[in-house]
């Protein structure tokens, strides 16, 4: 019999409810193609709704409810008449924290036929892995208010850093620029400035290194790093950078890349003690909610990466080159690529394509 695997869907808000329903779709089409695994879908609609109408965005013991699956597929969580830091902390960080999705893996890359904004790039020039700490940092949760409405009213926000976990994000990021042919990690930091959590993080990244002699490794500042992705971004390959300043870079490194509908991540649990949540970058985009012109790419490469870390990688690779093959034609371009295709005529083409492409 097939292996079966456990997927959790979580649409979310917005473009999110219309890139998973493409998402799917088009992994149906895949596991009928290949007939080697199936996958057991279950639908959660967690969310903004959900929100206005029980006041949260899922039950309380919703992260745990996702402990029983072999991974998640979430699509983006916010909504216009909702605060965003209620969405996003009552959402997906409380699907990341509980379930220690430490690392968030983005890979960046100049695909087939699209155009990046950077004059004079050429494709192989722009072919990057962020790694982003995803439990830490600055978005730890730790803070807040004090004499609120009052004249004098404060907030503190307070990035933590631990031993514990910048030693295991660096680890992580060694590793990953060790799988890549150039064997090069560029560390992200700020510690001219922040001169505590990211002086421990520079003394981590330098202790670590010594256990990966054959990865070659620098240090930038996180401004500078800014234009030394958009200048010179062929002497880059695999970065790593604390929650918040990987957030920034990712999304500069997607418009980089053509487009943030093309972006996708990975939220890791390397331990596999937990689920691991996969998405697109992108948020709920609702000025274009509605419209049928949603990038679905982002999702697609997404799913690639979630049939990757289930050890599917024949079907992950076969999802990448009908990926390539898709965006390769301008006719295939939705709006924010700079064409006129719909949603459905992406994932309609994106389906052909999958049995074009050899498996
Ligand atoms: P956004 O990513 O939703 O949209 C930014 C811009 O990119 C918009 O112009 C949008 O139309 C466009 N865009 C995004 N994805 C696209 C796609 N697949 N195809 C075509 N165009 C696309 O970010 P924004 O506008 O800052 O946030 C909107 C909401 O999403 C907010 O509530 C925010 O908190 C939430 N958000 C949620 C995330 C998540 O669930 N992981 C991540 C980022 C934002
Ligand atoms: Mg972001």
């Amino acid at each position: 019999m097939a292996k079966s695997y456990r997927i959790a869907a979580i649409p979310g808000d917005g473009i999110g409810v219309e890139v998973i329903a493409a998402g799917l779709e088009v992994l149906e089409a895949l596991t009928a193609l290949d007939g080697g695994f199936q996958l057991d879908v279950t639908h959660f609609d967690w969310g903004s709704d959900r929100f206005r109408r029980t006041g949260s965005l899922m039950p309380a013991d919703g992260a745990d409810t996702l402990r029983a699956f072999d991974a998640i597929l979430f699509g983006a969580v916010g909504a216009p008449d909702i605060p965003d830091h209620l969405t996003l902390w009552g959402l997906r960080l409380a699907i990341c924290q509980p379930l220690d999705q430490y690392a968030n893996v983005r890979p960046t890359r100049i695909l087939p036929g699209i155009r990046s904004p950077l004059a004079g790039v050429r494709p192989g020039d722009l072919d990057w892995v962020i790694v982003r700490e995803n439990t830490e940092g600055e978005y730890a949760g730790q803070g807040g208010r004090s004499h609120r409405g009052l004249p004098h009213e404060a907030a503190t926000e307070v990035a933590i850093f631990t031993r514990a976990g910048v030693t295991r994000i660096m680890r992580f990021a060694f590793e990953m620029a060790r799988s890549r042919p150039r064997k090069k990690l560029t560390v992200v930091t700020k510690s001219n400035a922040q001169r505590f959590g990211l002086v421990l993080w520079d003394e981590i990244a330098a202790e670590v290194a010594r256990e990966f002699p054959d990865v070659s490794w620098d240090k930038m500042l996180v401004d500078a790093m800014t234009v030394r992705m958009t200048l010179n971004p062929a002497s880059l390959d695999t970065i790593v950078a604390t929650n918040l300043h990987a957030d920034i870079l990712s999304d500069l490194a997607a418009a980089l890349a053509g487009s943030i509908g093309i972006a996708p991540t990975a939220n890791l649990n390397p331990t596999g003690a937990a689920p691991s949540m996969f998405e697109p970058i992108h948020g709920s985009a609702f000025d274009i909610a509605g419209k049928g012109i949603a990038n679905p790419i982002a999702t697609f490469w997404t799913a690639a990466m979630m049939l990757e870390h289930l050890g599917e990688k024949a079907a992950a690779a076969r999802m990448i080159r009908a990926m390539e093959y898709v965006t390769a034609d301008p006719t295939l371009h939705t709006p924010d690529l700079g064409g006129n295709a719909s949603t459905k005529q992406v994932t309609d083409a994106f389906i052909a394509a999958l049995a074009e492409v050899e498996a």
